[in-house]
């Protein structure tokens, strides 16, 4: 008999889960593909871990993120495809309630592809990922490309340890869900020392006491970032916020091992349309904010900006362009040329030199207002 859903998505989730699934839509084709390209050394194999599962389904009907990942890959046009390729998802959750909930609900999609396997673990996450990332290191076997969502209800069990030692894999990929304005609230606070110390596996939270308001807030934004980055396998770390009505400062933070990672988390930002009441916003390398919001109305003047204060008066390349818009801001290299350049070049901001050619392929660009 089903148990009746208890649970009810908080205000911030949608949003949340519409950048989850973007992010794996567009994750799932470009690992499995590079996994069958090294076949003849290494079983193709995928894992992607939800830390903190939660139970599946909400009241209202909402899939919660498992369902999500799952619904993502069975549905995905390139499925049919991989069949080479063994997905494995691994769901972890210490809520027993959650749990039953959570096996319902999946045994409920029947049975699945033979290259689709799922484990529903019972525990805590610090231990069971623990457990798994040992079991993955201990023979000097290397751990499979892994996407990891990690989504607590606080911050006091997500650890950054275990994070980093993820993310010292290659090909792995992490997404954190960070509920900023609680740790902002709860820092300098009695008995959360050791939660803090997990979450950002050093004391350096400590300095953040004596901060107020947006500089404590950037503080233990940026300090949980730099942390991320610490980890061998990180390239790249981005952060986004999520606006809600009800005044919290949620992050979503990427450490992604690749700058291909990297693309699709934009991606994945700019495909989520804005919700009532939740936007999405980031800053350009030199602080400009960027408002996301529906593809024609978004400005890219921060872009042109960000790309006039890096190259001056000299010359660049299309490549040296895309470079800066992947790496310094949070613009998707689709926004570049047609929204960005060539309305540029039109009013003469920009000079360019084709040889020959149409477009930027080979062209010569430089600012001269
Ligand atoms: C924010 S909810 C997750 C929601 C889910 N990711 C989704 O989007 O549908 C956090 C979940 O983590 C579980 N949880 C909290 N601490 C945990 C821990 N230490 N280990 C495993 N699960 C935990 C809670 O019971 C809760 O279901």
């Amino acid at each position: 008999m089903s148990h009746p859903v208890l649970w009810n998505l908080d205000p911030h989730t949608a949003a949340k889960h519409r950048v989850l699934r973007s992010y794996v839509e567009a994750w799932i084709p470009v690992m499995a593909q590079q996994a069958l390209s090294v076949a003849h050394v290494e079983r193709p194999r995928l894992l992607l871990i939800d830390g903190f599962a939660g139970p599946g389904r909400y009241s209202g009907g909402g899939p919660g993120s498992p369902l999500i990942m799952l619904d993502v890959l069975l549905n995905h046009a390139a499925f049919p495809r991989l069949g080479g390729v063994n997905f494995m998802f691994l769901f972890i959750e210490h809520d027993e309630r959650r749990v039953a909930h959570l096996r319902e609900e999946i045994s409920a999609l029947g049975t699945l592809p033979p290259n689709v396997s799922v484990t529903i673990e019972c525990g805590e996450f610090d231990e069971t990922f623990g457990a798994l990332l040992d079991s993955a290191t201990d023979d000097g076997r290397i751990l499979v490309p892994t996407f990891a969502f990690i989504d607590p209800f606080g911050y006091s069990t997500a650890s950054m340890t275990l994070a980093g030692r993820l993310l010292n894999f290659p090909r792995c990929e992490v997404l954190f869900f960070l509920p900023l304005s609680f740790v902002h609230r709860f820092v300098g606070r009695a008995g959360q020392e050791s939660a803090l110390n997990s979450l950002y596996g050093c004391e350096d939270w400590r300095e953040a006491i004596d901060l107020q308001g947006d500089e404590r807030r950037a503080f233990l934004l940026e300090l949980f970032e730099a942390q991320l980055a610490k980890s061998a396998g990180v390239k790249h770390v981005r952060s986004f916020q999520l606006r809600t009505q009800d005044g919290e400062d949620y992050r979503l933070v990427f450490g992604l091992g690749h700058r291909k990672g990297l693309e699709i988390a934009k991606d994945a930002m700019w495909a989520v349309d804005p919700l009532t009441g939740a936007s999405y916003r980031a800053t350009t390398e030199s602080g400009q904010e960027v408002l996301f919001g529906a593809a024609d109305t978004v400005s890219t003047v921060p872009l042109l900006d960000e790309l006039r204060a890096r190259f001056g008066r000299d010359w660049f390349t299309i490549v040296q362009a895309e470079d800066c818009t992947v790496l310094d801001t949070p613009f998707r290299v689709g926004q570049l040329r047609r929204r960005t350049l060539q309305p540029a070049e039109k009013v003469g901001v920009l000079e360019v030199t084709r040889p020959g050619r149409t477009g930027f392929v080979d062209a010569r660009l430089r600012f001269i207002a």
